[in-house]
């Protein structure tokens, strides 16, 4: 496809993910974006048309084998692209073909939905130990939601099942938040980047020595005892990186949105405290609404693909705007931009993905949400916003899509009854 615009520069600190997937969607179904560091790539909004990308094989996500740009991760620009760290792990999300299906399976059998539901006991009790705390710290004023439950029960719950220490994991979660934040400068990201895989060595070789019942133990034994289909050291590290970032971050804000969209919406809570909608609908509305993953980079055309009114040059990247797919009025109509549940596509967007790189915890994020919101309404029934609904400030971000706090007042249970 000829361009016929200039590529739109994208704005890296994210002040207006849905206002700027609207433009984009008004450009065409693929649109051409300059990514931070300069680099050109087209942006998806339209959802048959991600459908079509997500579940063609002449689509990778592998920079190594089908990105020239990339230069096999060896040169100067793997060392200094800002979003370098989206592309280079070596890891499922970054592997194409039966590289994919390897280092997929690997993991699958732990995020099966039955594996999952016996987590659900243990997700019972951290909320509940979350509320408590949140009863708590309310005597005191305001209470930060993200912090205090959006942040604290997944980043418990996959820390966890990975089996990362409590001391270990309050270092590694400073130091990926800072990464995926965006480090302000190359060389503290190169920092960044040094003490990260320096913890995540310490985490490997606790687990060598003492393995336990929890998945970085269960990789590990894959790969030593010689199963592990050829999982490299490198694949064995950045599979645990994958599933502690990817298994927190977008959960965190789905409960952070979730919580938002409810509060701000007391008509759509009242379905809720009906029984008229479920909060499974509530999982659903917020991920097509509001995309924790609000653009994914990226993936490369393998060789040249014409669709026709779209096409792509072999080696060209590819960006989906999950954002712009969520509110796509083809599929959502005329209100695909506010918050209604009940909506009859309400199970038509593709939030958590779609295809081979399918989300692989979608199972467990709408486990601990399900598990999380009524608890929460039911602890506090008379929870309430601080700010007003739209004055809660954006994580500085493009890809990452969630509040940096969300204030609330509270009163529990007991005091609301008096
Ligand atoms: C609300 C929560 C979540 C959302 C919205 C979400 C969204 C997504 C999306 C859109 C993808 C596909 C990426 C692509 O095709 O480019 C994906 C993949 C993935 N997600 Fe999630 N995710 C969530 C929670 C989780 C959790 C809790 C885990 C736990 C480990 C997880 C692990 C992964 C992994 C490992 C992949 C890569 C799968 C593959 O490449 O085969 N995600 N997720």
């Amino acid at each position: 496809m000829t361009e016929q615009h200039c590529p739109y520069a994208m704005d890296p600190n994210g002040h207006d993910v849905h206002g700027e997937a609207t433009l984009l969607r008004g450009r065409g179904r693929a649109t051409q974006v300059e990514l931070p560091g300069g680099v050109v790539v087209w942006a998806v909004t339209d959802t048959a048309l991600t459908k079509q990308l997500l579940t063609d094989p002449r689509v990778s996500r592998d920079p190594y084998r089908h990105w020239p740009r990339w230069e096999n991760g060896e040169g100067e620009f793997a060392r200094t692209w800002p979003l370098a760290m989206w592309v280079a792990d070596r890891n499922m999300i970054t592997a194409y073909g039966a590289e994919h299906s390897r280092l997929r399976r690997l993991v699958a059998k732990a995020f099966t939905a039955r594996r999952t539901a016996a987590l659900r006991p243990r997700i019972e009790a951290v909320t509940a130990e979350l509320l408590d705390r949140v009863a708590g710290l309310a005597e005191q004023g305001p209470v930060d939601l993200r912090a205090e439950l959006a942040y604290a029960l997944p980043t418990r719950v996959i820390s966890d099942l990975l089996g990362i220490p409590d001391d270990l994991r309050a270092e590694l979660l400073r130091i990926v938040g800072a990464w995926l934040h965006g480090p302000a400068s190359e060389e503290e990201a190169a920092v960044l980047a040094g003490e990260m895989y320096a913890l995540l060595a310490r985490l490997i070789e606790l687990k060598r020595t003492e393995p336990g019942d929890d998945l970085v133990s269960g990789l590990i034994a894959a790969r030593d005892e010689g199963d592990g289909a050829g999982l490299s050291e490198q694949e064995l590290v950045d599979t645990v990186l994958l599933l502690f970032t990817a298994g927190h971050e977008t959960t965190v804000n789905l409960l952070d949105h979730a919580i938002h969209r409810l509060l701000s919406h007391p008509d759509q809570l009242a379905l809720v405290r009906a029984g008229t909608a479920s909060w499974d609908d509530v999982i659903d509305e917020t991920v097509r609404l509001e995309a924790p993953f609000a653009n994914m980079p990226l993936r490369f055309a393998v060789e040249d693909i014409d669709l026709g009114d779209v096409s792509f040059a072999r080696g060209d990247a590819i960006m989906i705007s999950f954002a712009g797919v969520g509110r796509d009025p083809v599929v959502h109509g005329e209100s695909a931009d506010r918050f209604e549940l009940g909506r009859p596509t309400a199970r038509e967007h593709i939030g958590f993905g779609h295809g081979v790189h399918y989300c692989i915890g979608a199972p467990l994020a709408r486990l601990e949400v399900a598990v999380a919101l009524p608890a929460l309404f039911a602890r506090f029934p008379d929870l309430a916003l601080v700010e007003p609904a739209d004055g809660l400030k954006p994580l500085e971000s493009f890809i990452s899509n969630g509040h940096r706090e969300l204030p609330v007042l509270l009163r529990p249970l007991e005091t609301a009854q008096v």
